[in-house]
């Protein structure tokens, strides 16, 4: 019997053309997941070119340590926070790249190892831990938090109209008995927001926690300014998200990047002295063909978007 694929790689062909410019260049991955991005990289490369590549989860680094080997030392892998990159670079001698990637979020070999609890569907512990070696568990928040602090990171990172009332649900349901499990959770969502939905009614609560517990936002940000300063220039930065909250920062960042003087237009000469310090060449972020959603349902809300840097 064929074996699943851990994770199929969304937006594959469009990364290895906007990414990979110089066969003999240093590129890294941020998240190297299954090593199916990071595999398409390296066979794009000659024998001089080598790949830099980070995850924080265990089990993904196993997958893609066996799918990289046959590259031998063209490739290095490290256990780390994409937040960190810096240090991994300076860990690995490397000071300029040629290209970085993030393609964020989990991914499909996390969502069904039906023990990680990132998925309403499966009745296990509560984690949503990428890295099981972070101490905080999505259990931990709904059991720990203050209200008024579940309602506003379900309200930021879920844009959760029920919000306020989940977390209601949530406090006065932690008083009656712990919640442990994703089925804890969902029933007591469910008792908050009854009726039918179109969607899942706890699918924004997930993504809320998930992001809480990993911080993903936060480190996303850092990252894209900590690679920008990476990168040789010419040198890309390509970025797939996969909700709004996370296009949002890297299409900020990017104008950011590609804007110069912020002075006020009132004043004669620029005072401020900001130089734009990178070009992008996504005006409109790249979607997945009708042909890979046909192929992929995950690729669904992919959105990649590159920057090059001057
Ligand atoms: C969507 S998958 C990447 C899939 C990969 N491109 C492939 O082709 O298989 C995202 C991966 O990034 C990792 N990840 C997410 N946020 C991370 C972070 N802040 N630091 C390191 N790894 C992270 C996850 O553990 C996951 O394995």
């Amino acid at each position: 019997m064929e074996q699943k694929a851990y994770h199929i790689p969304v937006l594959y062909k469009e990364v290895l053309d906007y990414l990979v410019t110089n066969r003999s260049g240093t590129y890294l991955d941020c998240t190297l997941g299954g090593g199916g991005h990071a595999e398409g990289i390296l066979r794009r490369l000659s024998s001089d070119g080598r790949l830099i590549a980070i995850d924080q989860d265990d089990r993904a680094l196993a997958v893609a340590r066996e799918r990289l080997s046959p590259f031998g030392e063209r490739v290095t892998i490290f256990k780390n926070n994409f937040e960190n990159l810096d240090v991994v670079l300076y860990g690995a001698g490397c000071d300029a790249l040629d290209g970085i990637l993030l393609d964020i979020g989990v991914s499909s070999g996390q969502l069904d190892e039906g023990d990680r609890g990132f998925s309403y569907k499966e009745d296990v512990p509560l984690d949503m831990r990428m890295d099981m070696e972070n101490p905080q568990t999505a259990a931990d928040i709904v059991n720990h938090y203050k209200e008024e602090d579940l309602t506003r990171i379900l309200f930021d990172y879920g844009e959760e109209a029920h919000a306020r009332k989940i977390a209601r649900y949530i406090v006065s349901g932690r008083q009656e008995k712990k919640i442990e499990t994703t089925t804890d959770l969902v029933t007591l969502i469910k008792k908050a927001c009854p009726g039918k939905t179109r969607k899942h009614p706890a699918r924004k609560t997930f993504q809320a926690l998930r992001i809480e517990v990993n911080r993903e936002l936060e480190v996303l940000e850092k990252a894209l300014r900590k690679g920008l300063a990476f990168l040789k220039p010419g040198g890309r930065l390509a970025v797939i998200s996969f909700h709004s909250l996370e296009d949002r920062i890297v299409k900020n960042c990017f104008k950011e990047f590609a804007t110069g003087c912020t002075c006020p237009p009132e004043l004669p000469v620029c005072v401020c002295g900001k130089k734009p310090t990178a070009r992008i060449l996504t005006k409109k972020p790249l979607l997945p063909s009708e042909e890979e959603l046909s192929e992929n349902y995950r690729a669904h809300s992919a959105k990649l978007r590159v920057v090059e840097k001057l």
